[in-house]
């Protein structure tokens, strides 16, 4: 047999004595799943409060929804959460996924397709081809008035019906007839509550602006995981995989994951390969940085493609270092910083930029400006570039990182 890659230890097994196990590879898979939003609520963390929030609003207050945040932030799996504790409560729940075509009539349907079909009561089309719930609408063009009289032919209490990537729908009159659909809903107090998800900075940007529905509406900004909460996802999963992340190594996933579980995740699991594939039962810092080549490697091109571009292959380290600076700065709950200006210099926390920094920064599209947020509140545009410019740091400095923390 040919020898494995890996990484020789001074006194650990060579990798060639002793053959990676598969079923803990298998294992390491199911537990760090950067490629799949989670399921259960014991491989969550954090997400309580939310969770709270959301259940509260549906129901006390029979409110409306709309969780909104930056990608990989763990929307879908709050919202897998939300499905299943509502289900166990005896909730009706509806799911349909958005696409760029979607128009309310597709959504709507799909989600009445998704509600099983022993809760329909009173149909209005009889046609046993439909699937789920899907009779309870008419064939017809699908009314706001008829998303709010759905309830009623349904058998059960209260319908949930959540509709997740809302923000890839380009068509603009199905936001407005959402907002009809969710006042008609209210108005008429029907046993019926939407949970609408989406990448958004803010709820008007997601859904638009519907006075008359505000007060029918829990709009909830996704915040992000706190440290402790991070490196509960590599305890936990390091536990359920049968292998340990050392210290230094949870310590060092923190600081680059800032709050963000998908970037744990990812490096939980290149991390955890590298061990088992040197078979060995801990997690150091030589996997760590060896999940940080990978990932870099694996990046996404247009990610690549403005650092290289606004570093100039890493050769202005003036620039390098102020992107640096503000991948570490601080930042509040949801990767947004603050930048002020002084006699013409930028300032981000402590760090000031060198003369021009700024203006190419904006201009490249490099970062962004949060206006609904507030004047001077910025952002990375690519979210994953601000883990990129961390893990090459690492890759170049090498372990620890620190970062300047969390503010607001
Ligand atoms: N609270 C959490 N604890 C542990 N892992 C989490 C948590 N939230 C999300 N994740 C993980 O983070 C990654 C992204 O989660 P998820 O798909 O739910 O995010 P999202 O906000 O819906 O992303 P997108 O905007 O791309 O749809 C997944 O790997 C998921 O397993
Ligand atoms: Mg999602």
């Amino acid at each position: 047999m040919p020898p494995r890659p890996g990484v020789a230890r001074p006194g650990g097994p060579s990798p060639t004595d002793i053959a990676p196990s598969p079923s803990q590879q298998h294992a390491l898979r199911e537990v760090f799943t950067p490629t799949r939003p989670q399921r259960s609520s014991r491989r969550v963390s954090g997400r309580q409060t939310e969770l709270l929030r959301i259940f509260r609003a549906i129901a006390l207050d029979r409110a409306h929804v709309v969780l909104y945040g930056e990608r990989g932030r763990g929307k879908t799996s709050l919202v897998n959460l939300v499905a299943s504790a509502a289900r166990s409560s005896g909730y009706m729940v509806g799911r349909y996924t958005c696409s760029f075509d979607s128009c309310f009539e597709d959504i709507v349907r799909g989600l009445a397709r998704d509600l099983p079909k022993s809760m329909l009561a009173a149909p209005i089309v009889q046609d046993d081809e439909l699937e789920g719930c899907e009779a309870a609408l008419p064939r017809a063009r699908v009314q706001p008035r008829d998303v709010a009289a759905l309830p009623g032919r349904l058998a059960g209490r209260h319908v949930v019906l959540i509709a997740d990537e809302f923000d890839r729908v380009e068509d603009s009159a199905t936001r407005t007839w959402f907002a009809d659909a969710i006042k008609q809903a209210s108005d008429r107090g029907a046993a019926i509550s939407f949970i609408i998800v989406g990448v958004s900075d803010s709820l008007e940007e997601l859904v638009g602006r519907h006075p008359s529905i505000q007060r029918n509406i829990l709009g909830l900004a996704l915040p992000l995981l706190t440290d402790t909460e991070i490196d509960e996802i590599l305890v936990q999963g390091g536990r359920d995989a049968a292998i340990e992340f050392l210290p230094e190594v949870r310590h060092a996933v923190v600081n680059v994951a800032r709050g963000v579980p998908y970037v744990a995740q990812l490096l939980g699991l290149h991390a955890g390969t590298e061990a088992i594939a040197r078979a060995s039962p801990e997690v150091e810092p030589p996997d760590l940085l060896a999940a940080f080549r990978r990932a870099v490697d694996e990046a996404d091109p247009r990610v690549a493609a403005i650092y290289q571009g606004i570093t100039g292959g890493e050769r202005d380290r003036g620039m390098l270092e102020s992107l640096r600076a503000i991948a570490a700065g601080e930042q509040d709950r949801y990767a947004r910083f603050i930048v002020s200006e002084q006699e013409g210099v930028h300032y981000i926390a402590d760090h000031w930029l060198e003369p021009g920094a700024w203006e190419r920064l904006m201009d490249t599209g490099t970062v962004r400006a949060c206006r609904s947020i507030g004047p001077d509140c910025f952002a990375f545009s690519e979210p994953m570039l601000q883990h990129y410019i961390l893990m090459r740091e690492a890759l170049d400095r090498g372990l620890p990182l620190h970062n300047g923390g969390a503010f607001g």
